[in-house]
This record gives structure tokens, C-alpha cells and sequence, in this order.
């Protein structure tokens, strides 16, 4: 179809340098940038604002959260408000972080971010990045990537972020322990589509691995 638009998925594990790479991509490219990681966070900065021990999050109590959460298109990508306010930085907290899990295992809130991020399609090309984006999402994207990195270098760039220091040995070992938990709760649904072209990371500087993938789009946004 001629008015498909392109779009280009990057799925992979924790701290695998998914988001920076795909805004990068994305501002090269002249395209939105959609992180599907974030819906879920500010899913679950909502649910936390409606009150209660994570234990006794309902599917439903979380959907309804979900509803005031609104996805707006900007010129870079899109922002996202839960009610009246701007999601900020609260999505990225440690509570955030700790409980975001529980919810993404939940089918129905997942349908409600897929039905989100397809809807981000309709404003033209995409670079979306998450876990499931080249699977369950856009399987028909132009171009996939699955992008990984060694654990431990993912826990050192993730110190790094969260400290703004380097980081100490040890700090980095608990960091490697948090994301080995997590990859293990997010297993199921972080998985490379059978097209997806893999790209490793650990050795890689921001700025070659987002250059890689330019070269790649390039080439397959070519006529013919
Ligand atoms: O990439 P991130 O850390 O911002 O993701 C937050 C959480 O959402 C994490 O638990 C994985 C989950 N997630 C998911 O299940 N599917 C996606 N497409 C994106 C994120």
C-alpha cells in the first residue's frame, strides 16, 4: 500500500540502549519516535496514583488507570499525559520501575498499548522501540532490530544513567542482579521477530550502533 508508513521496530532486554538509540534513529531520520516501554510506565505511575499494595492490582483497576492515560503526537514522537498532568519523570522512578512488571503481564493492558502504538502509525514513519514491537505489533515493519548487549555492560551503562558517576564494582553487580530479574519477568514477551536483523551492542558507542541502523533504513527505503 502506498501510504504504509515506514516504520522501524527495536526490541531487545533491559537497558539495551533500545530508547536512546531509537530517538536518535528516529531524529536522522526524520521520523517519530514511539517507546511502547513508556505507555506501560505511565500505566503504572497511574495505577499507583489510584492507591493500594501492588498485590491487589485488578486487570480491570489497571485498565481503568490506563484510561487517563493520553498518548499526544509532538514533532520528535509523542507525549504522554496521565490526566491533566505531563508523565514526566515519575515513570522512570524506582516505584515505577519495581512494579511496571506486574503490569505488563496483563493481556488486556497489553492489547491497550499494541492498540496504542499502532495508533502512533497514523501520523506518518515510526522508529517504536519496546519488547514486542517487531512480534506482536508491527510485524509487517520495514525494518527490525533486535538489540543486545552483554549483561554487564548493560549494568554498567545503566549505573552510569542512574548515578551520573562511574560506577563501583559492586554497584554494578547489584545492577546486573536487578536486570537479570527483570529480563526473567519480562521473558515472555521480549523476543526477536524471525526477521529481525541482531546488532550487539557491548562493543558499540551510542552513536555507531544508531549509525548502523540508519545505514540499514536507508537501504531499505530505497525505491525498488
Ligand atoms: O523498556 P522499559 O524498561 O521502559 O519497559 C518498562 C516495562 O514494560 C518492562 O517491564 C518491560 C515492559 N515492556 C513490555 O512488556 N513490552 C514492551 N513492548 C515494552 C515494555
Amino acid at each position: 500500500m502506498a501510504d504504509t508508513p515506514f516504520v522501524i521496530t527495536i526490541d531487545g532486554p533491559a537497558a539495551s540502549g533500545k530508547s536512546s538509540t531509537a530517538r536518535a534513529v528516529a531524529l536522522e531520520l526524520g521520523l517519530r519516535h514511539g517507546d511502547s516501554g513508556a505507555i506501560y510506565r505511565a500505566i503504572t505511575a497511574a495505577r499507583i496514583g489510584a492507591g493500594g499494595e501492588t498485590s491487589t492490582w485488578t486487570e480491570d483497576s489497571v485498565l481503568d488507570a490506563a484510561a487517563r492515560v493520553r498518548v499526544h503526537p509532538i514533532p520528535a514522537g509523542f507525549a504522554l499525559t496521565i490526566g491533566a498532568t505531563d508523565a514526566g519523570r515519575f515513570i522512570r522512578s524506582p516505584v515505577v520501575t519495581a512494579n511496571v512488571s506486574v503490569v505488563a503481564k496483563m493481556p488486556r493492558v497489553r492489547d491497550w498499548v499494541n492498540a496504542r502504538m499502532r495508533e502512533c502509525a497514523r501520523y506518518g514513519g515510526l522508529v517504536v522501540d519496546g519488547r514486542d514491537m517487531g512480534t506482536a505489533v508491527f510485524p509487517d515493519a520495514a525494518l527490525k532490530i533486535w538489540l543486545v548487549a552483554d549483561a554487564t555492560e548493560r549494568a554498567r551503562r545503566r549505573s552510569v544513567e542512574m548515578l551520573g558517576r562511574v560506577p563501583s564494582a559492586d554497584e554494578v553487580a547489584d545492577e546486573a542482579a536487578a536486570l537479570g530479574a527483570r529480563d526473567a519477568k519480562d521473558q515472555e514477551q521480549t523476543q526477536p521477530a524471525a526477521d529481525a536483523v541482531h546488532i550487539d551492542t557491548t562493543l558499540l558507542k551510542p552513536d555507531d550502533q544508531a549509525a548502523k541502523i540508519v545505514a540499514l533504513a536507508t537501504q531499505r527505503r530505497k525505491p525498488g
